[in-house]
């Protein structure tokens, strides 16, 4: 596997630098996080630092690309191919940096989330949605619960995001809609 200081200098090279800024803050808060939850700690900073070198592939060559590396995309993906580097992300970190079956998962999940979020997909999607430069109010507010609780951190931003692509008028994927039943399953459970 590629070290840190590789990936952080192949993301500021071939990312633009507002989102290398957001990049290597999403990485910053995913030490924290590990720190706090025993995760790995670099494990957690190198997803961080990569988790959208797929996101600046312009709209036209992301299906294609996509197909051409054997990933399956569903109909909303196709739809909106925002959600695309997702998945090609995990890919492309797979290929060139060596990340493993834990980080990649992380990376596929950042955006859309799924059922049974592993700490590090947690860690990863709440400190996207977290990270300083996001403008909304209650970025601080939801770092620093994340801080003292992550379930319930995950659960704020993963509830915030759904309103949010509702307030935008698009779909909302099926993974999104999964995470969130599967999360009220386990609290009428608990
Ligand atoms: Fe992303
Ligand atoms: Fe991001």
């Amino acid at each position: 596997m590629k070290s840190y200081e590789e990936v952080y200098n192949i993301v500021k090279n071939e990312l633009s630098e507002k989102r290398f800024i957001h990049s290597e803050n999403v990485a910053q808060r995913c030490v924290i996080f590990a720190k706090l939850n025993g995760v790995d700690v670099e494990k957690a900073r190198l997803v961080g630092i990569a988790h959208d070198i797929a996101k600046e592939i312009p709209k036209a060559d992301r299906i294609r690309i996509s197909l051409e590396n054997n990933i399956k995309l569903d109909d909303i993906e196709k739809e909106n191919t925002n959600l695309i580097h997702a998945k090609l992300g995990a890919k492309l970190c797979r290929d060139r940096f060596g990340f493993t079956d834990d980080m990649c998962k992380a990376i596929e999940a950042h955006t859309t989330a799924k059922p049974n979020m592993s700490l590090l997909d947690k860690i990863l999607y709440l400190a996207d949605y977290c990270e300083p430069n996001r403008a909304f109010d209650t970025v601080n507010t939801i770092f620093e619960l994340g801080k003292k609780n992550l379930n319930s951190a995950y659960y704020t931003a993963l509830v915030g995001k759904i309103i949010y692509t509702l307030n935008k008028g698009i779909k909302l994927h099926i993974d999104s809609i999964n995470a969130y039943n599967s999360l009220i399953d386990n609290k009428l459970e608990g």
